[in-house]
């Protein structure tokens, strides 16, 4: 990767420290393009307020969040306050790929939010260079609208305009792979096949700042691989992109880094074969 694109040198991130060491040291961030940051993310803490009192957990999970939830509870009147990230940090560069891993209800969905711009943090602040593209299970798609409506909805979400909305159409219905259900309204999809589509319509425009949230979970093995040459073309035009998964092989398979976060805080954060390691061993899982 060589030239650096000018609108991120006009971003100040004088704040981080890695930047602070002066002419020599940023030199060779310059020579080398992958070291710039692309976002910066400085002590997060997102709260959600709950409204109605108690929140009922049941299911395996019960006895960890309860246990955390009374930790970072606060009760005003009726109002419940959840805690979801707690003091977040970290530094991601160009064309670095960075897996996300935490148990259910560890705050990665909310801390992808909190990136994208779509949840507020309640303390600290998110620095992001370019466009960023959220692709989560819970992507904004209408389920009464048929998949072409969805494409023209989510394209100009995105920031196309209809006309190059209309001339990425059928690339985005052949990456999707759902044929003549593009004409049906997404609720007579299966989950895979609406996947494929909110993967196909999240990188239509090609984002500076990719985040996938459990997207590819429901993939088939030729779509996962589809998916994962598209994020290294991302990566390849020095962008980056955040893969949030349950699944260890494709964390590794994906991701040169790895953060791991447990009850809103980053446990660890490095090579993502080192970190999933050790994430196995603590969690017993593959
Ligand atoms: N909309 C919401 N309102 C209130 N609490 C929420 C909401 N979304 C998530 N939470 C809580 O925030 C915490 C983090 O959730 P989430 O970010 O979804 O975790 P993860 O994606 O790691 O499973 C959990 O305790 C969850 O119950
Ligand atoms: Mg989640």
């Amino acid at each position: 990767m060589a030239a650096t694109d000018d609108a991120f040198e006009e971003i100040d991130f004088e704040d981080d420290d890695d930047l602070d060491d002066g002419a020599p040291e940023r030199a060779k961030q310059d020579a080398d393009a992958e070291r710039t940051p692309s976002v910066v993310v400085d002590d997060v803490h997102v709260r959600y307020r709950v409204f109605g009192g108690r929140k009922r957990v049941s299911g395996p999970e019960m006895g960890r969040i309860r246990a955390m939830f009374n930790r970072s509870r606060r009760h005003v009147g009726a109002v419940t306050e959840v805690h979801a990230v707690r003091g977040v940090s970290f530094v991601a560069h160009h064309g670095e790929s960075i897996g996300i891993i935490g148990r259910n209800g560890a705050g990665k969905s909310t801390l992808l939010r909190a990136i994208a711009g779509l949840m507020p943090t309640s303390s600290g602040a998110v620095y992001v260079a370019g466009t960023s593209s959220l692709l989560g299970v819970n992507a904004a798609l209408v389920s009464s609208l048929t998949g072409e409506r969805n494409v023209m909805i989510g394209g100009l979400a995105l920031g196309l305009t209809p006309a190059q909305v209309r001339e990425r159409f059928d690339d985005i219905v052949e990456f999707a792979g759902i044929g003549d259900f593009i004409d049906l309204p997404m609720k007579a999809y299966s989950s895979g096949m609406a996947a494929r589509l909110r993967f196909a319509i999240s990188t239509a425009a090609v984002p500076d700042v990719l985040m996938i949230d459990e997207a590819l979970a429901t993939g088939d093995a030729e779509f996962r691989e589809r998916s994962a040459k598209k994020i290294e073309e991302i990566r390849g035009h020095a962008g980056t992109v955040f893969l949030v998964s349950h699944s260890m092989r494709s964390i590794e398979r994906m991701c040169d880094r790895a953060i791991w976060i447990e009850q809103g805080q980053v446990v660890a954060d490095g090579p993502a074969r080192e970190i999933t390691a050790e994430y196995r061993k603590a969690t017993k899982k593959g």
